[in-house]
């Protein structure tokens, strides 16, 4: 474990800084059959990411109830404000608004739904932040279409996308179109709704999807733009820093090319096109993508802002033999330097600071990191009778990554926000548990489905009340990751 902490950065976040917390809607509605909801592609993965679908719905998905937050969401968004939250990000379910996805109609219910989230944030002076598409293609897309393999997917998510637009958009400014696009490398399913797992797709059909994606999201941009003059429009990436497993030469050049994956998925929503790096990988490949002159148009609708995710660096070498670790999407080569979380995802809080550094040197826009947090196995406890978890390693965990974003700013580069993941418990992406959770709020819940859904306040809760409230002054630089 790197114990080299950093020079202390002095003083206050900026200000307007949103703090919050980040959640998806998979993880926490629940009511997946309920107000006209469709199917979605987690309503066939009741064992995360990392198992295959099941054929229909099985009733161990913890995702039919999740953490109830369709009927519980006043409730869950009044302890988000009395933590001050500046902003919450929450996504929207797409077979919620089109239950099949391909519908003409949108769904009213569902609408309405996303109406009385809103009313309660208004209430609360809380700024929406919402994911467009969070992991949750309708499941007729995936399975009549072929999901993002297939062209016609642009055209509905262009039509989710206007409804949202039309229906929200006075009270939206921030939205994320695509949740971590650059995972549908790793994982075509969640990621493009791609009904193969990753060995059974060729390169040009996983291509030819992100770049519907791509310009879908561009398409998209624009509209926003159009409907909403003060909107803003965030892609979303999985960012990994990605560090030489030694200084050998043949090491970094593999770093180089890990790096690229994802990069160009910032490169391509920055620049408006694709990087020289990429179209040499085409080449090498023999991939031909079917793009058309008003592709090339949709792609120059760059972003407002960079959003991401950062829960770990990893190593690359260019040793295949070496096994991966395990990690959020993609694992990499464990670093020997550091420790890791129980689900044995490395802690890195520097990385932070040099992927912050990374993407505004690289791209000079604004950055708003929308996840980051510890998946950890809490225990109940009573203090003065009341319920709790001291959460200590949580604590540690955000502030040691905290202490990195004011470096960062220290440094130059220009951060609008830190939405916390899973701001309360939730059900994990990865493996479908309750046990792994991040939140602020414990929910009482079990991995067997068992729990009261009661919410208690976690030590960490007055923690974030009083970064916020102190607009992270209280942020510790002398704190050692555990
Ligand atoms: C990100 C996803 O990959 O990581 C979230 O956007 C997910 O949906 C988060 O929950 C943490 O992963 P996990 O597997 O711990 O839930």
């Amino acid at each position: 474990m790197s114990q080299a902490m950093t020079k202390p950065a002095t003083g206050p976040f900026p200000d307007g800084f949103l703090w919050g917390g980040a959640t998806a809607a998979n993880q926490i509605e629940g009511a997946y059959a309920e107000g006209g909801k469709g199917l979605s592609i987690q309503d066939v993965m009741p064992k995360g990411i990392t198992a295959p679908p099941t054929e229909g719905p099985t009733d161990d998905n913890l995702k039919q109830v999740a953490i109830d937050f369709y009927h519980r969401y006043a409730e869950d968004i009044a302890l988000f404000a009395e933590m001050g939250f500046k902003v919450y990000r929450f996504s929207i379910a797409w077979s919620r608004i089109f239950p099949n996805g391909d519908d003409e109609q949108p769904n009213e219910e569902g609408l309405a739904f996303y109406e009385r989230v809103l009313d309660e944030l208004e209430k609360h002076g809380i700024e929406p932040l919402v994911t467009i598409s969070h992991y949750e293609t309708p499941l007729n897309l995936a399975r009549s279409y072929g999901g993002w393999t297939n062209r016609a997917l642009i055209g509905f998510y262009e039509r989710y996308c206007r409804i949202l637009f039309e229906r929200f958009g006075s009270r939206v400014k921030y939205w994320l179109t695509f949740n971590e696009i650059n995972s549908i490398i790793h994982e075509p399913f969640v990621s493009g709704g791609i009904p193969l797992p990753r060995q059974g797709l060729t390169e040009q059909d996983l291509y030819q999807a992100i770049h519907h994606e791509l310009v879908a999201s561009g398409r998209v941009t624009r509209m926003a733009h159009g409907l909403m003059p003060d909107a803003q429009v965030g892609c979303m990436i999985v960012a990994h820093p990605v560090y030489p497993l030694t200084p050998s030469p043949d090491d970094v050049e593999q770093a180089m090319h890990t790096a690229h994956a994802s990069y160009a998925f910032g490169d391509i929503h920055c620049r408006g096109e694709y990087p020289g790096y990429l179209l040499r990988h085409f080449r090498d490949n023999g991939v031909e993508l079917d793009v058309t002159e008003q592709d090339r148009e949709d792609l120059r609708n760059t972003v407002d802002f960079v959003s991401f995710s950062y829960y770990m660096s990893i190593c690359e070498s260019a040793d295949a033999s070496i096994t991966k670790g395990p990690g959020n999407i993609m694992g990499g080569v464990p670093n020997p330097t550091l420790e890791a979380s129980e689900w044995g995802w490395q802690i890195d809080p520097q990385g932070l600071r040099v992927i912050i550094n990374d993407y505004w040197e690289r791209w000079q826009k604004p950055l708003f990191i929308v996840e980051n947090g510890l998946g950890a196995l809490d225990v109940l406890v009573e203090v003065d009778g009341v319920p709790t978890v001291e959460d200590d390693y949580r604590i540690r965990y955000m502030n040691d990554h905290l202490v990195q974003v004011r470096e960062a700013i220290a440094d130059g580069a220009q951060v609008m926000g830190y939405t916390s993941w899973g701001c309360i418990d939730i059900v994990s992406a990865g493996t479908s548990q309750l046990s792994k959770r991040y939140g602020f709020i414990y929910v009482d819940r079990n991995d067997d489905g068992t729990g009261t859904l009661e919410r208690y306040r976690k030590k960490s809760f007055g923690w974030y009340r009083d970064v916020i409230a102190s607009d992270g002054a209280v942020v510790d630089n002398g704190v050692a990751v555990a």
